[in-house]
């Protein structure tokens, strides 16, 4: 089938293919005709919305969609694309990683044998803490040493030089989400610097094997296939998406989480939750990834309501359920997907240094409402019934509900008070969109500028 798609600039900004009558939700995009440009990266996500609705964005990846040519451009800022599509099997469920779960972090050190070989990325806590007793025989380097904000392009590069140097094979990342995505960079073939690899300029080859060992309870980036870093110049978080950068190994050891501080601890948690949550309602999930956002979701609501009525303490038993529901919800989000909640969250992050957790807190809810209000019918009713059954309350009230609970748990922020002023409105949606079509199109229903204009706004 021929498609036109049109759009306002030949490369650089969104495009959308308009006037298609038929909802394609599968399928591969070739060349209708000559014209192939092999410089325009693999591009958008199939699965998120019907086609109308379908964006193609610069440097955004796909598993089942290429954007392979650009065949004619017109006079000045507008062009046109023409595809043919054809139908493929759909994937349905992936889990590459190994995940093993260990009572103790010696038992994990003997498992996987480290030796001189091996280049350890870690946050400097942990590894001080529980590590260094072992007098382990690798080349350890602490995150904090590359900066001690979430990472960006300038920190990577420097992580890539001092791994060059080392001429280590195997890469162990022991820390939250900021060191496991750094350490994902390193596995990729002859990398020199971050650049590169987020814009795709090399192949992403894996030359390396990775082992992920999460000290947090939330990002899932141990059993992902993404990479999220700042782009300094950008002021805005840029994010890779590739099979390479899947872990070999994720290696859950509770004791690790023993020290989180309860906001990091709480607000990690929220962030899976948010994982598993916006999966749930996200148009590529299925019956496989819902298993493990119900499960995670059950484990971690349940969780914070034992934590409102025996205190903050409790936590400490629940390590090892937090642990494997923050992993579940990372499965749950690589086989589906998180949307707008996230797509919102990094502007926030981005230009006032919000932690990931904390900036998707704020969003959270108030993007669910909004999913609500435009399509109450859809998905979002059966994730609403199974939390009126976790919540004991009428399914219509289970965002206000989960509202009362999270703010018991930690209060949430006016985005005042993080810097953020009715300026930066417009700014963070443009921002928005110009940087986040790959969530944007996966989320529960596509946000218009409006709606995200009057969320920011409610949250001031
Ligand atoms: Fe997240």
């Amino acid at each position: 089938m021929a498609l036109e798609a049109v759009g306002s600039s030949p490369i650089f900004h969104p495009i959308s293919i308009l006037g298609c009558s038929q909802v394609v939700r599968h399928g591969t995009l070739t060349p209708a005709c000559e014209g192939s440009n092999p410089s325009i990266p693999a591009i958008c996500d199939p699965l998120a919305q019907p086609v109308e609705h379908l964006t193609f964005n610069q440097g955004v990846w796909s598993s089942n969609l290429q954007w392979v040519t650009r065949t004619k451009e017109a006079q000045d800022a507008s062009f046109v694309l023409y595809f043919s599509i054809e139908e493929v099997p759909m994937r349905l469920f992936r889990q590459k990683t190994e995940v093993h779960l260990f009572n103790r972090t010696a038992d994990f050190a003997r498992e996987i044998q480290i030796s001189s070989k091996d280049f350890i990325l870690a946050s400097r806590s942990a590894y001080e803490k529980y590590f260094l007793p072992l007098n382990l025989d690798a080349h350890v380097f602490y995150k904090s040493d590359y900066g001690k904000s979430e990472p960006t392009d300038l920190m990577v590069d420097a992580l890539i030089s001092d791994f060059i140097a080392t001429g280590c094979d195997r890469i162990i990342a022991i820390g939250g989400g900021s060191v496991i995505d750094m350490a994902k960079i390193l596995v990729v073939k002859d990398v020199t610097n971050a650049k590169d690899v987020f814009l795709r300029k090399i192949p992403i080859i894996k030359a390396h094997e990775l082992v992920a060992v999460p000290t947090t309870c939330g990002a899932g980036s141990e059993v992902s296939a993404v990479s999220i870093i700042s782009a300094t110049a950008r002021g805005t978080k840029v994010g890779l998406a590739d099979e390479a950068l899947i872990p070999d190994y994720a290696m859950l050891i509770p004791e690790l989480l023993t020290e989180m501080p309860y906001e990091v601890f709480v607000t990690s948690a929220i962030d899976a939750l948010i994982h598993a949550l916006e999966s749930y309602v996200c148009p590529k999930a299925n019956y496989y990834s819902d298993l493990f956002c119900v499960e995670s979701t059950r484990l971690i609501v349940n969780g914070f309501r034992r934590i409102i009525h025996e205190g903050e303490g409790v936590r400490q038993d629940l390590l090892q359920d937090f642990l494997l529901a923050s992993n579940m919800a990372g499965i749950a989000f690589s086989n589906a997907g998180t949307g707008a909640v996230h797509a919102m969250s990094y502007p926030l992050s981005g230009q006032y240094n919000v932690t990931h957790g904390e900036a998707c807190y704020q969003l959270f809810t108030s993007v669910f409402q909004e999913y609500h209000r435009v399509n109450p019918d859809g998905k979002i009713r059966r994730i609403e019934s199974l939390l009126a059954d976790i919540l004991q309350c009428d399914a219509g009230e289970v965002f206000f509900e989960l509202e009362e609970i999270l703010n018991q748990i930690v209060p949430r922020h006016k985005l005042r008070d993080y810097g953020m002023c009715e300026a930066d409105v417009e700014l963070f949606v443009d921002n928005v969109f110009e940087m986040q079509q790959r969530l944007l199109a996966q989320s529960y229903v596509m946000l218009s500028k409006e709606a995200m204009i009057r969320i920011y706004r409610s949250l001031l």
